[in-house]
């Protein structure tokens, strides 16, 4: 098998056939010509059941992820809600971090007792809290988000895999922050992965995406909806009949950013290392949080489980009203909601990411401001947080 980063570039991305085009087509046709009614030319009747695009997409995301199967969804909550629906049963409960993106709060908040089913935040960052929720919850679902939104906590996956199945539950991964570059969750025993492929794998801020790769060989206790106990194959009848599909074009950006992800992410972590270094001795800047600073109270489990610590800082400031006004003072990093695109972006989470959850006990930090660092030089992004924060605590 060949290494990660030729992986990266070549998986999927056979050349065409018949033209020899080095970048494989789109497949924009929503519908394919049959040999007769039951005989489909090559596998394909339909783009909400199968499209090449994306096929050739779902391929490369399983192989970097260290997957069987993968499943790209039009977003990551959608990506998140399919994973739900096919693991869970009304009556059961999903076990997750008390960190965690906005949108998942809402998610499990909300929507999953809608639905007959029950979420409940635990401290994902100890073993004891996560022992302990799983045998007092009979939880049918472990679900971590490592580094985690917003405030970069870290969870041993692998700790956490091990209580899951002792327990007789499956551990899903957010691998958003990551990437399958600086950690493989299905690696270190977690059943599946999902991302937001909007971030890091899309890269430019010119998509919405999402994505759910299945350990090989996944297994239901019993045959799901689709007659299938295969995890993966009931993912794929859910999504065909529930119609969560992404677009050819938006898995053919995708997929393109896949080519260029090693690349982008190792760049964006090793500046993010010196920025949140030299944010350390910011005097207004009350506290700093990235997995690679060694005062960091998960550095040591990140260092095990991750080959690089990711490109997202956040950083407390003395007071709410100085942390809206450094966000809104940047220059050169742009105040808007994602991160993972090769320019810079700022935000507040309590009133923007995370605003679902502001009037619940579930809030972000008020004093926190999230750094999602791009490919600018971090000389540059240094100078302007510094004249933002002059400007924040005049
Ligand atoms: C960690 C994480 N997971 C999931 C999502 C949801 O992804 P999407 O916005 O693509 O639906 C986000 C979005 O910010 C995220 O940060």
């Amino acid at each position: 098998m060949f290494e990660f980063t030729t992986r990266a570039v070549q998986m999927g991305q056979s050349a065409d056939p018949v033209t020899g085009a080095i970048v494989p087509p789109i497949t924009l046709a929503s519908t394919f010509l049959l040999d007769g009614v039951d005989t489909p030319r090559a596998g394909y009747d339909y783009s909400r059941s199968g499209n090449p695009t994306r096929d050739a997409y779902q391929v490369a995301l399983s192989d970097l992820e260290s997957g069987g199967e993968a499943v790209a969804y039009p977003s990551g909550m959608s990506a998140e809600d399919a994973v739900i629906r096919v693991l869970t049963r009304p009556g059961d409960t999903v076990l997750y971090g008390h960190d965690g993106y906005g949108g998942t709060g809402r998610l499990f908040t909300w929507v999953l007792p809608a639905e007959g089913k029950q979420a409940r935040r635990i401290d994902t960052t100890q073993a004891d809290t996560i022992r302990a929720g799983l045998a007092e919850t009979g939880a049918r679902v472990l679900w971590l988000e490592t580094p985690s939104n917003p405030l970069l906590e870290v969870s041993d996956i692998a700790v956490a895999a091990e209580l899951a199945h002792e327990a007789g539950a499956y551990l899903v991964v957010d691998n958003t922050f990551a990437t399958p570059v600086f950690q493989r969750p299905l690696e270190l025993g977690a059943d599946v992965v999902v991302h937001s492929t909007t971030k890091f794998v899309g890269g430019h801020s010119d998509l919405i995406g999402g994505a759910a790769i299945f350990a090989d060989g996944l297994e239901l206790p019993q045959p799901g909806l689709s007659g299938s106990s295969s995890v993966a194959d009931e993912a794929r009848w859910w999504q065909n009949a529930t119609g969560a599909v992404p677009g050819s074009f938006d898995c053919w950006l995708a997929a393109r950013g896949l080519r260029t992800l090693p690349v982008r992410v190792k760049q964006m972590a090793a500046s993010a290392q010196t920025i949140a270094e030299s944010l350390v001795e910011i005097p207004e800047i009350v506290q700093v949080h990235y997995p690679g600073l060694p005062t960091h109270p998960g550095h040591a489990v990140a260092a095990k489980q991750m080959t690089g610590f990711g490109a997202v800082i956040s950083v407390e400031l003395a007071t709410p009203a100085i942390a809206r006004a450094f966000a809104e003072s940047t220059k050169l990093f742009r105040l808007a909601v994602s991160l993972g695109a090769a320019e810079s972006l700022i935000e507040y989470p309590f009133a923007m990411t995370h605003q679902a959850l502001a009037a619940t006990s579930d809030a972000a930090p008020d004093k926190l401001v999230r750094l999602a660092i791009g490919l600018e030089d971090p000389v540059d992004l240094i100078e302007d947080l510094r004249q933002a924060i002059a400007l924040a605590v005049r």
